[in-house]
């Protein structure tokens, strides 16, 4: 039956028609054996339908590449930070239906061992869910959705995640008692997106969703919630005050997340469509780094427009798509490529490494971006660096100091053509690359 709404489930048969899901019938086991098979086929949407201990069926790296976010968000690869900019500044309202297919099935005898959380690696402390959205409402801002670990620690409980100064720590703390929390496992990449995204505290991440397709909202059961409709699976139950240890993890950078004291939650109610599919994001890896840099790339964008003309950001895989960015502007004044690299920082905080670049260079290549280095850049007139700025809890080289925000050093390359004068560069064609005819070479070829 095809979907009304933009879903997982549509996600997956779009895939599926474009030829790029790769479907496994051969049984296999959460437990370290499904992240291995994910790794191995990673950048390639993965359905398996055969899962030892479950009857759930598991969807992975369905947005492990910009092309799949491209085909969900109906653009062009490049054109997503312009999607994603659009949505940001014109947050829509999503309607509210009464009956929902994330509610086709009601579990109030809550068993979170039936759902196949995957145990990733030897060294991982447990079952981890990883694409889990928590919707909490924010006594003062109202509803907050965001990605947030979680760590099983039996049939109701699991241990969560929650990153200090943000969205739901805030409403957590703003909380006597237990804050409602409603957990959505098993969604379209839009809606992944925008919690994925940090619009400002009062707008609702699912306005965001529903300006970038259709996101109906549905009453949750058993709390005061509102969850996406198409959503596979819904956990209704509360962030309590309780304690448990958190990780370790494997995360972003692909190194290890240490043990935290982190907030329990208790599950009060399972939701789920029929024939159930799991969403699982494997660590560390593509879609895990692709979600977490691309809503960046919108803010970076702002922050720089403010200065000068940005054309475009790319925030590359290289840096964990969360510490590099290259940034291309139109160069009108001397100083542009600086002040262009100071303003990325304010756009994206956990920022480390910045390259400026001018239009003629490709930000998403690499090596175009090395050669505008080679070429255009001179250490002791271009770099520039700042010490002991606040930096990502993510990057092991930081200091980390329990409680406080983590600092590091931040580098900025302004990598444009070097202006002398506030006219332009002296000899502007001296930095072009020179234009060479392409021919056919089979005529040559032939005998
Ligand atoms: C795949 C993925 C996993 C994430 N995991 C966590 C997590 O475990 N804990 C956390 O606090 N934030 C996590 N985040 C980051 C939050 O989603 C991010 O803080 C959120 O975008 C901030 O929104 P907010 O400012 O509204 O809280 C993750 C992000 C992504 C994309």
């Amino acid at each position: 039956m095809s979907e009304p709404f933009p879903s997982l489930r549509s996600f997956l048969a779009d895939v599926e028609a474009a030829g790029h899901l790769m479907a496994i019938r051969h049984p296999v086991d959460p437990y370290l054996e499904m992240a291995k098979v994910i790794y191995a086929l990673d950048g390639r949407p993965v359905l398996f339908t055969d899962v030892m201990g479950s009857d759930y069926q598991v969807a992975a790296g369905i947005c492990s590449d910009r092309r799949y976010f491209a085909m969900a968000l109906g653009c062009e690869p490049e054109r997503i930070l312009f999607r994603l900019a659009e949505a940001l500044a014109a947050p829509q309202e999503p309607p509210v239906v009464q009956e929902a297919p994330c509610q086709e099935v009601i579990e109030e005898d809550v068993d979170l061992e039936r759902i196949p959380f995957l145990t990733h690696w030897e060294g991982d402390a447990g079952p981890y869910a990883t694409a889990a959205i928590a919707i909490v409402p924010d006594p003062e801002l109202g509803p907050n959705a965001s990605f947030h670990r979680l760590l099983r620690l039996d049939r109701r409980r699991c241990v969560a995640r929650i990153i200090e100064q943000r969205g739901t720590d805030m409403a957590y703390r703003r909380t006597m008692g237990d804050l409602p929390v409603a957990i959505c496992i098993g969604l379209p990449p839009h809606i992944l997106l925008a919690a994925a995204m940090s619009p400002p505290p009062d707008v609702d991440e699912m306005h965001i969703a529903q300006a970038l397709a259709p996101t109906p909202l549905v009453r949750c059961r058993t709390v005061p919630l509102y969850v996406p409709a198409v959503a596979e699976i819904v956990l209704e139950g509360r962030i309590t005050q309780q304690m448990a240890a958190e990780g370790p993890f494997m995360d972003l950078t692909g190194t290890w997340d240490i043990v935290r004291q982190q907030p329990v939650i208790e599950i009060d109610c399972i939701t789920h469509r029929r024939d159930p599919i799991y969403q699982a994001l494997l660590p560390g890896q593509r879609e895990h780094r692709l979600l977490m840099g691309m809503p960046r790339e919108p803010t970076i964008f702002a922050t720089v427009n403010e200065v000068c003309e940005c054309l475009n950001v790319h925030i590359t895989p290289g840096g964990a798509s969360w510490l590099h960015a290259v940034v291309q502007i139109r160069k009108r004044h001397p100083d542009d490529g600086r002040r262009a690299a100071e303003a990325a920082f304010r756009g994206h905080s956990s920022l480390k490494h910045v390259w400026v670049v001018d239009e003629d260079i490709d930000p998403f290549d690499p090596d175009d971006v090395e050669w505008a280095m080679a070429t255009r850049f001179q250490a002791d007139r271009d770099l520039l660096i700042w010490r002991e700025q606040p930096s990502s809890s993510l990057d092991p080289s930081a200091t980390h100091i329990p409680g406080q925000k983590s600092r590091s050093a931040k580098m900025g390359l302004d990598c444009t053509i070097p202006w002398d004068s506030p006219e332009g560069p002296e000899d502007p064609a001296l930095f072009q690359r020179v234009p060479i005819p392409r021919i056919d070479p089979t005529p040559y070829l032939e005998a």
